[in-house]
């Protein structure tokens, strides 16, 4: 299949292409590398710099290369900084996935997947959290990924636009050895931990250890980037049979202490860390519940232990360490 990524050059992008491309499929990367990055994009893949902002762009990408479908990684990810600067967010965001919406149906597109957030899921009734649960976004970051959420779904009452709303946890690891995490700045946990045990920080900071989890700190489901790729193909495959949403995580939960201690075991480095004050918006847990898409797809996630999961990520940074030395 011919497939447009945007967002192709960006750490779950970027995985994804090179896991079509192993798969056989052809790949065209449409992305601004606001954040991505050239050397993340398998050589394979054609190649197009370009901003969603720019409708003539988008339009002319799907004239040339005529994809029969189209993934959507482009966009900004930061809960924080989307509480700072919400329109970077309700603007950005929206319109760019809107130019692509409506250019891609004025080009005869239908078959489409989004990376949606677990972010819709800041006061969770139960967990884990199945796609049952009430949507309530944490921050304009998810409330920017339920928008166009309900643009797919408007899309495929109004023009049978098939469409995956995949809705992620916390993506870690790395397709080692030679793709994995660079952000600029980093704010996730898994990466800052491995840049202390690389001596690139001096420690790190917990982000509170009196929540109410069985050590005190946060507990997440850290999904690995590589079963986050084969649910997005496996969606792909599966879209002639109709549009679907899903929680993607591995359904288990890991406290951030756990991960350090994971980290210390993997990395031989002692990794000082420091007990700091609440992050604000981090909820407690957040646990996906992943039964739908194992169910319909046969999705099955191969990194479901932390030290597994963590060693690749090692992998990648260890032998990384700048990164895609591109800054
Ligand atoms: N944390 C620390 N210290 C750090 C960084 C993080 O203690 O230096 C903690 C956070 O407080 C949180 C956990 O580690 O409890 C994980 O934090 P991340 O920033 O790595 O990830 P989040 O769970 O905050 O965010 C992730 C995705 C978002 C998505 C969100 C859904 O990165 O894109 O889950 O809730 F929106």
């Amino acid at each position: 299949m011919k497939v447009l990524v945007t967002g192709g050059a960006g750490y779950i992008g970027s995985t994804v292409v090179a896991e079509l491309i192993r798969e056989g499929d052809s790949v065209v990367v449409f992305d601004n590398l606001y954040q991505g990055h050239k050397g993340a994009v398998h050589p394979e893949a054609t190649f197009i710099k370009g901003d969603l902002n720019d409708r003539a762009a988008i339009d002319s990408v799907l004239a040339d290369y005529q994809p029969e479908a189209i993934m959507h990684f482009a966009s900004h990810t930061l809960v924080g900084e989307s509480m700072e600067n919400p329109f970077l967010y309700l603007a950005e965001n929206v319109t760019n996935g809107l130019n692509l919406l409506q250019s891609a149906v004025d080009h005869g597109i239908r078959k489409f997947i989004f990376s949606s957030t677990a972010n819709l899921f800041d006061d969770p009734e139960r967990m884990p959290i199945d796609e049952k649960e009430r949507i309530v976004p944490g921050s304009p970051y998810g409330e920017s990924k339920y928008i166009i959420e309900r643009m797919l779904y408007w899309l495929d009452r109004v023009y049978g636009f098939r469409y995956a709303a995949l809705r992620y946890f916390n993506a870690c690891g790395a397709g080692a050895p030679e793709r994995g995490e660079d952000h600029y700045p980093e704010y996730h946990l898994i990466p800052i931990v491995l840049q202390v045990a690389l001596e690139q920080r001096e420690k790190v900071f917990i982000f509170g250890n009196d929540y109410d989890t069985p050590d005190g700190t946060c507990v997440r489901d850290y999904i690995h980037v590589l079963d986050l790729a084969q649910a997005h193909i496996l969606a792909l495959r599966a879209l002639d049979q109709g549009s679907r949403t899903y929680n993607l995580g591995n359904g288990q939960g890991f406290s951030v202490k756990e991960v350090i201690e994971t980290a210390r075991e993997v990395t031989g480095h002692p990794i000082p860390a420091e007990i700091g004050p609440r992050r604000p918006g981090d909820p407690a847990t957040l646990i996906a519940s992943s039964d739908k898409i194992r169910r319909e797809l046969g999705w099955e996630p191969k990194y479901t232990d932390l030290k597994g999961i963590i060693e690749t990520a090692w992998q990648w940074h260890s032998t990384h360490p700048n990164g895609y030395n591109d800054r």
